[in-house]
């Protein structure tokens, strides 16, 4: 039992924590190809697009539940910016068709944001986890 909550302060923090470096890295290279009219942008957006939206229901299935007991005003309001994300990524969509970077700039710096609010919670949703089971009975 005390293994189990550092492991998944390892294995899911991390992984977590690489996925959102991920999306933000294809942001990049969205921005970089919109810059010289490539037509790899395409591509780049639909790997975003389907990425973030997968990530997103996996958390609303999975982690915002057990982040509600930690924190319900603040895994709300992920709530809220995981709609606000959706919403952008629908203009983005249309706006990487017209060359608009703007938009993907604008997005970028909402999802960069989203994710350190995520992280500072999942930090707290972990150190709970450890004190819990610091304290839990080991009997059998
Ligand atoms: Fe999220
Ligand atoms: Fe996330």
């Amino acid at each position: 039992m005390e293994l189990f909550a550092p492991q998944i302060k390892s294995s899911f923090y991390n992984y977590t924590l690489r996925l959102h470096r991920h999306h933000e890295d294809l942001f990049v290279k969205l921005v970089d190809a919109m810059m010289c009219g490539a037509p790899i942008a395409r591509q780049i957006w639909t790997e975003i697009d389907s990425g973030l939206r997968a990530h997103m229901d996996t958390e609303e299935r999975h982690i915002l539940p057990e982040f509600a007991r930690v924190d319900l005003e603040e895994a709300r309001a992920l709530l809220a910016d995981h709609a606000k994300i959706r919403e952008q990524l629908l203009e983005c969509g249309v706006a990487v068709d017209l060359h608009e970077i703007e938009v993907p700039l604008s997005l970028v710096e909402l999802v960069r944001h989203h994710a350190v609010r995520e992280e500072k919670l999942m930090e707290r949703w972990s150190a709970q986890l450890l004190v819990r089971d610091s304290v839990a009975p080991t009997g059998h």
